[in-house]
């Protein structure tokens, strides 16, 4: 049985204050909770989040890093650094990274490589647009995408990796992908990966994100292949994270 997780995502949002005070609900709303927790900060809280939960049982991340390990990198953040802040998870390859800062399939594979060498558990994030879901082409996206890191990195990287699929339409929006919709992508990426090892396939954590909700949560980590959230929008809202939370207990 894999173990459920859900991890918050919150982007450019939150301040000392407001983090302290989410925090402070979300460690004593999980406490006990069967399945993972962890949320993911920008980069300048992470010491406050690792001040405020170590101890606890919510993890934490980061929502990028650099493929490098150091050096001229103005304004880059490397693997390292997160492991010295207590990170457990960090996002690679999340859309927005993709969409506004041209993050390619193989600097994303890069980036995958980066934090594992350095012992984080990647999230690596995959989905596709709306034009591409019209045209059909679903299933190629996903598949690109998760055959970038099988390239580079070997099947067996998988087994110490998390990946979510996020349809981009569905992120931020309201809109969410059916049950249906989710699970069938889900179970291609795990038939992909299970065409090279199946146990790694059997053992990989898939995360639904696209507007995950209170109300939507239950019904999609019921599916066979989904194994909890990468929230967002209600990642920010202690009741809305917590009750996300009990939905994958
Ligand atoms: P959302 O974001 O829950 O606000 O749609 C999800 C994500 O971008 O990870």
């Amino acid at each position: 049985m894999r173990k459920k997780l859900v991890a918050g995502n919150w982007k450019m949002h939150g301040s000392l204050q407001q983090n302290a005070a989410l925090l402070e609900r979300i460690r004593a709303g999980v406490s006990g909770l069967a399945c993972d927790v962890a949320v993911c900060p920008p980069y300048p809280y992470l010491g406050q989040v690792q001040g405020l939960l170590s101890g606890s049982d919510v993890a934490w991340g980061a929502q990028s890093l650099s493929e490098h390990s150091a050096g001229a990198f103005t304004g880059e953040v490397s693997a390292a650094m997160l492991v010295e802040f207590g990170c457990r998870y960090v996002l690679v390859g999340h859309s927005e990274r993709r969409a506004l800062y041209g993050e390619t399939d193989v600097a994303v594979a890069a980036k995958f490589e980066a934090a594992q060498r350095a012992g984080l558990v990647p999230v690596l994030c995959v989905g596709e647009t709306l034009a591409e879901r019209e045209a059909g082409l679903t299933g190629d996206v996903v598949a690109r995408q998760v055959s970038a890191i099988l390239d580079c990195s070997g099947v067996v990287a998988m087994a110490s990796a998390v990946v979510a699929y996020e349809p981009v339409w569905a992120i931020g929006t309201g809109l969410t992908a059916s049950p249906e919709q989710a699970q069938a992508v889900h179970a291609a990426i795990r038939a992909q990966v299970a065409a090279m090892d199946v146990e790694v396939a059997k053992g990989l954590r898939i995360l639904y994100g696209g507007s995950v909700k209170p109300q939507n949560a239950k019904e999609l980590f019921g599916r066979a292949d989904i194994d909890g959230g990468l929230i967002g929008g209600a990642a920010l809202v202690a009741d809305d994270f917590l009750a996300i939370c009990l939905a994958a207990n």
